[in-house]
């Protein structure tokens, strides 16, 4: 079990979480203060320590307080926090120049925005002026963002159903079944939008034919392929983009959560033709490319590079996986994933243990309803494994 320096929760920590009830929106009711974290551990107020497997929802990629992180930040802060994008920057090239050379070759050009949700809109912008159709089909399951126009590709009815109906016009079809994708797709289609691992949906990786199949329909039908990365891509599955795996070239990849291992940020990668269709001014936003958030988005993929997180996560996620699969508990249904994002399917709900996880000193989230998460940081060893399966064991 992790240190627990405090047990109780104190009156300070009382106190914080009191106030914060008084002004936020109303949407979550934290019982936490975190306050600190280091590598792959966090603090909060009470001095308790905590694992931490979920890494802000796969955003802390380098875990938290990487040294190379802090200082470039703390760096292009004194330097220079704010240009727009209509002026070029030296910190965002040298980022948008690393990030093109990381991915398949026919991703030249980007759209740097604040979020997944926002990279996710622009590619839906640029899909419509590049084909000039207005239709999308997207998986059952599938999680694009909360904005309208992505609201529109999320296919959970929970999250739809109170602000129906929704702008775009997009056909679902269950996911990994290519007789439905052929089906769907036709001369209205501007794109077929699919996250190669879908995150929030519970998990679960694409097979090779689906993608394939995506690839050559999007081809003959003379639609788009975006591929939605934002919680796949930057690492998370031991290639840089989870699309990787696959060997499918899509036109167009949209980045955030881990791109920036904890600064706000979010890209839309695409073709050269892609990126020609759209008129001038005819997308933009004010902090997009912000040279803090290329300052951290470049050191996240140098540290990648140097510290060959790729062949990590691919051997770190291998043993994680094994672990959990040789677990034996009545409770479990199927234990799946690629690379560090993984996932444990109860035939119940989560939450409960989810809650005794955190008990015991470890962080992770759900992904639905039965699904327990695993999205640590990249820099994870297995020493934090065992001890979080071991947690595990006990609580199953
Ligand atoms: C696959 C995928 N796309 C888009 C989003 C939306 O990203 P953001 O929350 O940064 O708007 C998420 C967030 O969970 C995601 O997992």
């Amino acid at each position: 079990m992790t240190t627990d320096i405090a047990t109780e929760t104190t009156a300070e920590a009382r106190e914080f979480l009191a106030r914060d009830e008084r002004h936020n929106c109303g949407l979550w009711q934290p019982d936490t203060v975190l306050v600190r974290g280091e590598g792959v551990y966090l603090w909060d107020a009470d001095g308790r320590r905590y694992l931490d497997f979920m890494a802000g929802i796969a955003v802390a990629s380098l875990g938290h307080a990487n040294p190379r992180l802090v200082e470039a930040v703390a760096e292009q802060a004194e330097r220079l926090m704010v240009c727009p994008q209509n002026l070029a920057n030296d910190t965002r090239t040298e980022f948008l120049e690393k990030l093109v050379a990381m991915v398949p070759d026919q991703l030249q050009r980007v759209f740097l925005a604040n979020s997944g949700a926002e990279a996710n809109e622009a590619a839906l912008k640029w899909a419509r002026v590049a084909t000039g159709r207005r239709r999308f089909v997207a998986a059952k399951r599938g999680f694009s963002g909360r904005t309208l126009g992505t609201l529109s590709l999320t296919w959970e009815p929970k999250y739809r159903a109170p602000f129906e109906p929704l702008p775009l016009p997009v056909d679902f079809v269950p996911f990994n079944d290519v007789t439905a994708l052929g089906r769907a797709i036709g001369p209205e289609t501007a794109a077929i939008f699919l996250e190669p691992v879908q995150g929030e949906g519970g998990i679960h990786p694409a097979t090779s034919e689906f993608l394939t199949t995506a690839r050559s329909l999007s081809r003959q039908h003379g639609a788009l392929l975006v591929l939605d990365e934002v919680q796949s891509g930057c690492g998370r599955t031991g290639r840089f983009l989870a699309s990787e795996h696959y060997s499918v070239d899509a036109d167009m990849v949209t980045l955030a959560k881990g791109l920036g291992g904890g600064m706000p940020i979010g890209a839309l990668l695409m073709t050269e033709e892609v990126a020609a269709a759209m008129p001038k001014g005819g997308h933009g936003t004010t902090f997009g490319g912000n040279p803090l958030a290329s300052a951290a988005g470049l050191a996240v993929l140098e540290e990648i590079e140097a510290r060959d997180l790729l062949e990590h996560v691919r051997q770190l996620g291998e043993y994680f996986l094994s672990a959990l699969q040789a677990l034996r508990s009545r409770k479990i249904r199927a234990v799946r994933g690629l690379g560090l994002m993984i996932a444990l399917e109860l035939k119940e709900k989560a939450a409960p243990y989810i809650a005794a996880l955190k008990d015991r000193g470890v962080l992770v989230i759900n992904a639905g309803a039965t699904v327990i998460r695993f999205v640590p940081p990249l820099i994870v060893e297995k020493e934090h494994i065992d001890e979080v399966v071991g947690h595990l064991v006990e609580v199953l």
